[in-house]
Parts: structure tokens; C-alpha cells; sequence
């Protein structure tokens, strides 16, 4: 039980006369709330990223230099916070460097995830108006490195399927173990496509419960039919989402055979 001593109140400079007990204490939470990896690494969720982390990490022995897109079928099936979770995980491995790229250039939410501010990125290299070095930033987190969307374009499609992308991507290569790419959803636009058709695999994250079954399908046939190396499904948002409150996910309930 936490206490205030009586002392406290009173030293503040602008304590009301009637002492703080009627104050509202609101803590802003400016890195999105469901980036597990930052706000309870020790959590049972994000233990089920890293699981996913080593699980793509095994299947890598030789520890080639990846690049691994993030997407889904549609809008708000927990892309970006997948994407963060997952580079994050991979950021705690030593010796990994890893780079988070924002290739949503349509809704970029990155760096608002993660209470950064606008700056230079991906676009910005696209079109050669800036080097790689200077586009590169620190996430925040451990020594996770993220390339922002940059200068906000009109023709996303046409700048993500420039051959200056795979110029990127070998670059990045030179620089870090794995490159995380978040992306636009799959179906509405050809941008996830194409980032998949040239990255070495790509996950297809879908929220359960909330995931149309048929247009996750559709999502894996488009990525599989541009190219794209489909490896997995990151499944987001399960109910009761931790061990306590959602049987089924219990290490060692007693009704865990019940259902
Ligand atoms: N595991 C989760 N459980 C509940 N809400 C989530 C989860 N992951 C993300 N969200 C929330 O859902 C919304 C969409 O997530 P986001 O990652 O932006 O999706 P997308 O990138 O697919 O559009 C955001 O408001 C985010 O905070
Ligand atoms: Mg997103």
C-alpha cells in the first residue's frame, strides 16, 4: 500500500490549502501502451515475442544479415506494435545490431510509437535527398536503431518500388544482423508486396478474434504470388492477453484440460 507522508504536501510550492489528497495523478504513457518489450520485458507477453525472436533467430544458424517485413491483410491488426515488439526482442541479443524500418509511408506510426519525433528517413533516402548514416537514429531502446518513414510523399508506391530499395537493404545489411520492416497492410495497396518480394522473409501478423480468416488468406496468396517468402503468422491480442486473467493461457492451471 503506498502512503504519503504528511510532510510532503505541505513542502510542495503550490499545495493546495486542503493538501493533495483530491489530486488526480495522471501518468502519460508516450510509448504506445502495447510496446510489451519496453513498458514489462519480464511479462508474460513478452516472453511470447522473444519466443518468436528465437524461433526466427534458429532458423538463421549461419547468422546472415536478414530482412524481415511485418504485415497483415488490413488496417489495425497490431502491425507497428509487432513490428517494435520484435525488433526490440532481437535488440536484447548481444552482438545483434538491429534497425527498425518504418516503410509505412502511407500512416507511418513508428516513431509516434515510440514518442519520437518526425525527422528524415526513408523516403527521404528513396530519393537520394539524404545518406543512409545521416537517416539512422536510435529508438530509445537498448541499442535498437530505427529509420523513420521521413518526408511525408504522395507517390508511395512508386518510391518503395524504385531499385534504389534494394540498394537500401544491401546497405543496411553492411550495418545490422536484421532489419525489421514495418509496413502498410497488404490488401488495399501493392507497397507490402513489394517490400516482401524483396525482403528475406516476412510474418503476417493477425489479431485474433478481429482477423477476417479469408482476407489473412488473401494477404499470404498476394505476398506468395509477389514474391514475398512467407514464414509465419504472429498472432496479437489473444483474449485475457495475460496468464492470470485467461485460463488457457495458464503455465500450470488446474482447469487447464477443461476446455
Ligand atoms: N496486442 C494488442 N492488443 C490490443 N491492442 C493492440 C495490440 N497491438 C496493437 N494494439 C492497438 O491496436 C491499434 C492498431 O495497432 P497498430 O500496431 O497501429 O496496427 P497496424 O499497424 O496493423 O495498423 C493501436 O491503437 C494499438 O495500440
Ligand atoms: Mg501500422
Amino acid at each position: 500500500m503506498f502512503r504519503r507522508k504528511d510532510t510532503e504536501a505541505k513542502d510542495l510550492p503550490n499545495a493546495p490549502a486542503g493538501g493533495l489528497d483530491d489530486v488526480i495523478v495522471v501518468v502519460e504513457q508516450a510509448v504506445n501502451p502495447y510496446v510489451v518489450l519496453f513498458h514489462d520485458p519480464a511479462g508474460y507477453r513478452a516472453e511470447q515475442v522473444r519466443a518468436l525472436r528465437n524461433r526466427l533467430v534458429a532458423m538463421n544458424p549461419d547468422g546472415e544479415p536478414k530482412t524481415l517485413v511485418v504485415t497483415s491483410a488490413v488496417r489495425g491488426e497490431g502491425k507497428t506494435v509487432a513490428a517494435i515488439n520484435l525488433a526490440m526482442a532481437l535488440a536484447e541479443l548481444e552482438r545483434q545490431q538491429v534497425v527498425l524500418v518504418d516503410a509505412d509511408l502511407r500512416r507511418p506510426s513508428c516513431e509516434r510509437y515510440l514518442n519520437l519525433n518526425p525527422d528524415i528517413g526513408l523516403s527521404d533516402v528513396l530519393l537520394g535527398r539524404t545518406t543512409v548514416e545521416r537517416a539512422l537514429r536510435t529508438a530509445g531502446h537498448r541499442s535498437l536503431m530505427l529509420f523513420g518513414p521521413g518526408t511525408r510523399v504522395e507517390n508511395p508506391a512508386e518510391i518503395l518500388g524504385s531499385a534504389r530499395l534494394d540498394e537500401l537493404f544491401r546497405r543496411l545489411k553492411e550495418h545490422f544482423q536484421y532489419i525489421v520492416v514495418d509496413t502498410p497492410p497488404a490488401l488495399p495497396s501493392t507497397d507490402a508486396g513489394v517490400l516482401a518480394s524483396r525482403a528475406d522473409g516476412t510474418l503476417l501478423v493477425v489479431r485474433l478474434e478481429k482477423s477476417l480468416k479469408k482476407q489473412s488468406r488473401q494477404a499470404v496468396r498476394l505476398l506468395q504470388d509477389m514474391g514475398g517468402n512467407v514464414m509465419g503468422t504472429f498472432v496479437t491480442d489473444l483474449r485475457g492477453a495475460d496468464p492470470d486473467s485467461d485460463n488457457r493461457l495458464a503455465f500450470d492451471s488446474p482447469q487447464s484440460d477443461e476446455d
